[in-house]
């Protein structure tokens, strides 16, 4: 007798726009039941929203959990301001560790799971005024790496992607069209990532069909940080 297909839930942070909307609607068409709530719900960059919301939610079933959501201020390393920094590590870092803490002991409980948090090439390499978030997102990194070691004997596979340059609301706020241009130029593929060429490699990273890939970083960026 043939199984039937497990039904998995996904939450994913930060779905109502960009690559997080491009994630859920990736996810939903591949069956999975997807819990993405906004920001009024919960609020990464509020320690207080972010502990109420798990209080109220820790029990449910998240087979797959997607940290996207994220923040990027930018600053020269001369004039970080501590509350900006304290407020980038939060989104960035320090609500991916506690909704990690959150689901990661139910997904080894049932003896699978698929965590998936959204890095970037400045993880990697960086450029002027993206110190703080090239910081947050190295640690990131750091993160991924850890908890798959810690829950890959529970079944659970960890991984970052990294984006280079993708075509949303963040890249064109902090990139003007003629900078754009410029780095249409550097990218050996000559453009910028779709939403949904990001999905698609991020629905991979979270499937069964992923049955051994963790713990890295994986890199799409159209060849960018080959030069
Ligand atoms: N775009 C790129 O080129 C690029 C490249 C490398 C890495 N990334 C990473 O990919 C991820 C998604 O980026 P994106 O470009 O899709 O970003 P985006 O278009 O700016 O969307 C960010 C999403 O995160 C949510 N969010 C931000 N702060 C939040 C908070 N305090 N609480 C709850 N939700 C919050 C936003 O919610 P609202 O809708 O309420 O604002 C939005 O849905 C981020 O982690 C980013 O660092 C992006």
């Amino acid at each position: 007798m043939t199984q039937a297909p497990r039904q998995y839930t996904a939450l994913v942070t930060g779905g109502a726009r960009g690559i997080g909307r491009a994630i859920v609607e990736e996810l939903q068409a591949s069956g999975v039941s997807v819990l993405a709530p906004p920001r009024r719900e919960l609020d990464l960059a509020a320690v207080q929203s972010v502990e109420s919301w798990l209080l109220s939610h820790r029990d449910e079933k998240v087979d797959i959990l997607v940290n996207n959501a994220g923040t990027n201020v930018l600053n020269a390393v001369a004039d970080i301001e501590l509350a900006t920094w304290e407020a980038m590590v939060q989104v960035n870092l320090g609500a991916v560790l506690r909704l990690v803490q959150t689901f990661a002991p139910g997904m080894v409980a049932r003896g699978w799971g698929r965590i998936l948090n959204l890095s970037s090439i400045f993880s990697l390499v960086t450029r002027e005024r993206r110190a703080a978030y090239s910081m947050t997102k190295a640690a990131l990194n750091a993160l991924t790496r850890s908890a798959a070691v810690e829950y890959g004997p529970g079944g659970v596979l960890v991984n970052a992607l990294a984006p280079g340059y993708v075509d949303t609301d963040l890249t064109r706020a902090n990139n003007s069209p003629e900078a754009l241009e410029r780095i249409r130029g550097l990218i050996p593929l000559r453009r910028l990532a779709s939403v949904a060429e990001l999905a698609r490699i991020a629905g991979f990273l979270v499937s069964e069909a992923n049955s051994y890939l963790t713990g890295q970083v994986v890199v799409v960026d159209g060849g960018f940080t080959c030069l």
